[in-house]
């Protein structure tokens, strides 16, 4: 029997941040798993390392690259060594991310430029940089350029200390919007998810408190879901099915920003 066309992704090469850890590391599996060939980039190399063992022990193709979204030149040299591996990465998962525990009050000016710096630039460097080789690799043609930035509800809806940080996931939502107009001819999709709150290294000292218990109490379904809920709108949107959505946010936050 085939794969699900809706998340068949036989042939793609997919490029996600942030894959040593939490989300990232789930969307490198469940690519893999639908048939991509997965670039893993991150810093942490041992980290990443872990991750593609596992892929590789569940039968997937995966390699890890060394890059720091924040960085010119380490982001070209990341798209160099995908390419050198895996050809032209068509389907890029911009999910690299940092945030902050702190309250406006509280944070430095350097502390608004990190968050700056990784949410903000690190995506766009990370979406244009993939997408002036997917042009390069006939995109306007093929139409195979697949670009999901991953958000978060914070853009959306004021939760406590998140001023900055929301802000920036407001700013990467606006150029997932931005981008997917300019690139609409070009044969590159670009969509935005937004995650609600989901337990990763980013949120472990939240949730494994009792302040984070009383907060997933606030939530209307007074729960948290597994990250697991990202994969079917992660891997629908990289694949030939969604060839007609662009420009779209999706939130996956079992009703928390309701
Ligand atoms: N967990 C949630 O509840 C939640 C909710 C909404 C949105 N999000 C978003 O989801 C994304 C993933 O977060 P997570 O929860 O999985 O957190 P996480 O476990 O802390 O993972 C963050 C990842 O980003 C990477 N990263 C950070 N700075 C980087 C840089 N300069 N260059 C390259 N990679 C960098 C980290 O890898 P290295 O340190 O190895 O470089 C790590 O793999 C983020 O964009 C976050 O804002 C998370």
């Amino acid at each position: 029997m085939g794969r699900d066309p809706h998340y068949d992704l036989t042939g793609r090469v997919a490029l996600v941040t942030g894959a040593s850890s939490g989300l990232g590391a789930g969307f490198a599996k469940a690519l893999a798993a639908a048939g991509a060939k997965v670039v893993l980039a991150a810093r942490r190399a041992d980290k990443l390392a872990e991750q593609v063992a596992a892929i590789e022990a569940a039968g997937g193709q995966a390699i890890a690259v060394s890059m720091d979204v924040t960085d010119e030149t380490s982001t070209k040299a990341a798209y160099d060594a995908a390419e050198a591996a895996f050809g032209t990465v068509d389907t890029i998962v911009a999910n690299a991310g940092v945030a902050t525990e702190k309250t406006a009050l509280g944070l430095s000016v350097d502390d608004v430029d990190y968050l700056h710096a990784a949410n903000v630039r690190g995506v766009f460097l990370t979406a244009t940089e993939g997408a002036r080789r997917l042009e390069a690799a006939g995109s306007r043609e093929k139409e195979h350029g697949r670009v999901v930035i991953i958000g978060s509800i914070t853009a959306e809806k004021i939760f406590p200390a998140t001023s900055v940080y929301g802000a920036t996931k407001a700013a990467a939502r606006h150029l997932g919007k931005a981008l997917a107009r300019e690139w609409a001819r070009r044969g590159i999709s670009v969509n935005v998810i937004q995650p609600g709150y989901f337990e990763s290294e980013m949120t472990a000292d939240l949730f494994g408190s009792e302040a984070g218990a009383k907060f997933v109490a606030t939530f209307p379904r007074q729960r948290m879901r597994p990250a697991s809920d990202l994969h079917a709108p992660l891997l629908l949107l990289c694949s030939d099915a969604a060839r007609g959505i662009t420009g779209a946010v999706i939130t996956v936050d079992d009703g928390q920003t309701l």
